[in-house]
């Protein structure tokens, strides 16, 4: 506790005004590499989690076959190439989702493409699925041992080479199988506002034959999908009578928002910049309206993990009383520090003690019951 206010107090008045007054994308990238760093021996890695992890029995719990010591895990995007898989869960994470990984390696769209959007505590992202490939990627992951369930999401090499359907399938099929017996989960993201071509699978009749090709790979891993943010719920209701036909056993809500105009968002934050998807609060209503609707309609046969804006403990815990069974997040760890991971889990604990329950899985769902 003292440690954690500590980390607050020091990231709020030193680091985030470093941080913020330099460029987004060389911070994340000098981020990582200590991050890489910090992960590489015993000692550091203890050194962190004395500082920042917090866990407690009440926040396990076994999804899918799969343990969980708490709901908070990182999301997609943040860790891109699979480089910080030793540290995230000193940090205090109980998973952390890899990628996206596509098929081929990819530098992503021209720089500047990260921009902070401190009014309306967001982030504006117009990366492109940087990363190194699968191949790359599986090599580096192969034969490790993971301290927290490890997730791979995997999405289309951003290439005017995979704007055609059949060249895109074949694309996700390259990171599934390359990936197929590595971590504990898949993430099918299809749902990237960023890259060529647009968001072709979230078509219905594009998404089953997508599914379709994937069904056929062997795996043991459950698989989720992961939701654009944006789409009318009579869409969404659409795909997933498509994943109700496939392999699918989990949903993810949500990725980036791409609607500059939402009165969520200061404008003059964002004048003049047309590209790129929005994370944080921007995403936050939209994301638990899913959550809900997926709930309410799809809980017997789907896992929902929630995404979006998640800052603090009562955030996660709308979303799990909502019906996600996992959190994830990105922007609320840049915006508020390290230390917000376990700051979220303990504040957790405080509420599930104060709504009667003895477990986090007895608290999913509960606003909707
Ligand atoms: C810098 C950045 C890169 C991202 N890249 C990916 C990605 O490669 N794949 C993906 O599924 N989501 C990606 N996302 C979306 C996040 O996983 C998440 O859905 C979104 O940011 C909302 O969560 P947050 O508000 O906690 O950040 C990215 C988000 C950010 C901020």
């Amino acid at each position: 506790m003292i440690a954690s206010n500590i980390t607050r107090s020091l990231y709020r008045h030193l680091a985030k005004p470093y941080f913020f007054a330099r460029d987004p994308e060389m911070i994340h990238d000098r981020m990582t590499d200590l991050g890489k760093r910090l992960g590489r021996y015993r000692v550091t890695r203890d050194l962190v989690s004395s500082f920042l992890s917090y866990q407690h029995p009440s926040l396990a719990q076994t999804i899918l076959g799969i343990p969980f010591k708490n709901p908070i895990g990182l999301a997609a995007g943040f860790d891109k190439n699979a480089e910080l898989t030793n540290i995230i869960p000193s940090v205090g994470f109980g998973f952390e989702e890899v990628g996206s990984i596509t098929g081929e390696p990819c530098d992503g769209n021209a720089k500047p493409r990260l921009w902070r959007l401190p009014a309306s505590k967001g982030l504006l992202v117009h990366y492109g699925l940087k990363n190194d490939g699968c191949e790359t990627i599986a090599s580096r992951l192969r034969g490790k041992t993971f301290s927290a369930p490890l997730g791979t999401s995997i999405a289309k090499t951003n290439s005017p080479c995979t704007v055609d359907v059949e060249a895109g399938i074949a694309d996700y099929e390259k990171a599934f199988r390359a990936l197929s017996s590595i971590g504990d989960y898949f993430t099918i993201n299809i749902s990237c506002p960023n890259a060529f071509g647009g968001e072709p699978f979230t078509d219905p009749a594009r998404l089953d034959l997508l599914l379709n090709r994937l069904d056929t790979i062997e795996t043991k891993k459950p698989i989720f999908l992961k939701l654009p943010a944006d789409l009318p719920l009579e869409t969404i209701d659409q795909l997933i009578a498509i994943t109700d036909k496939h392999r699918v056993h989990g949903l993810i809500a949500a990725n980036l928002t791409k609607k500059h105009d939402a009165s969520t968002i200061n404008q003059t934050e964002i004048f003049g910049k047309e590209k790129g998807g929005i994370s944080g609060k921007p995403v936050e209503d939209l994301s638990n309206a899913l959550i809900s609707h997926l709930y309410q309609t799809a809980r017997s046969r789907y896992i929902l993990i929630g995404c979006g804006g998640v800052f603090s403990a009562q955030d996660a815990y709308e979303k799990i009383r909502r019906g996600a069974s996992l959190i994830q997040l990105i922007t609320g760890m840049i915006f508020e520090g390290p230390q917000l991971i376990g700051e979220i889990n303990r504040g957790l604990v405080g509420l599930l003690r104060r709504d009667g329950y003895a477990n986090i899985s007895q608290a999913i769902g509960s606003k909707l019951r």
